[in-house]
């Protein structure tokens, strides 16, 4: 017989997405999984992702509620040089494929810019 005993899940953080309309999104999204996989896996509009999450496209902008900014953390060399082509992009900014999820956010609250819903 077997002794394997699963360990218990983690519960999975809470995210919320508020669209530039004000819809709010409150989510239970997995650990390990970035910002942006959240949201497309949940169809948050305005998170496009069209490089897949490579750090190419900034179509996954975000900005990071300010109290929840220091817990994120800041963007890397990589990212903050996507986010400098954003003539819009905010200190909060930040691309959503480069943020993982981990308990630490559980509650965290982001914003999708207006410029995300432009064609
Ligand atoms: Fe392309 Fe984030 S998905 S930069």
């Amino acid at each position: 017989m077997l002794k394997y005993k699963p360990e218990p899940r983690k519960p999975m953080p809470r995210i919320t997405y508020i669209e530039n309309d004000g819809t709010a999104h409150r989510l239970e999204i997995r650990n390990g999984l970035s910002l942006m996989e959240g949201a497309v896996r949940n169809g948050i509009a305005g998170i496009d992702a069209e490089c897949g999450g490579v750090c190419a496209c900034g179509t996954c902008r975000v900005m990071i509620a300010p109290e929840w900014a220091a817990a994120v953390g800041t963007a890397k060399a990589m990212e903050a040089a996507m986010l400098e082509l954003d003539d819009e992009a905010r200190s909060t900014s930040r691309l959503a494929c480069q943020i993982e999820v981990t308990a630490l956010l559980d509650g965290l609250i982001v914003y999708v810019p207006d410029s995300q819903y432009r064609p």
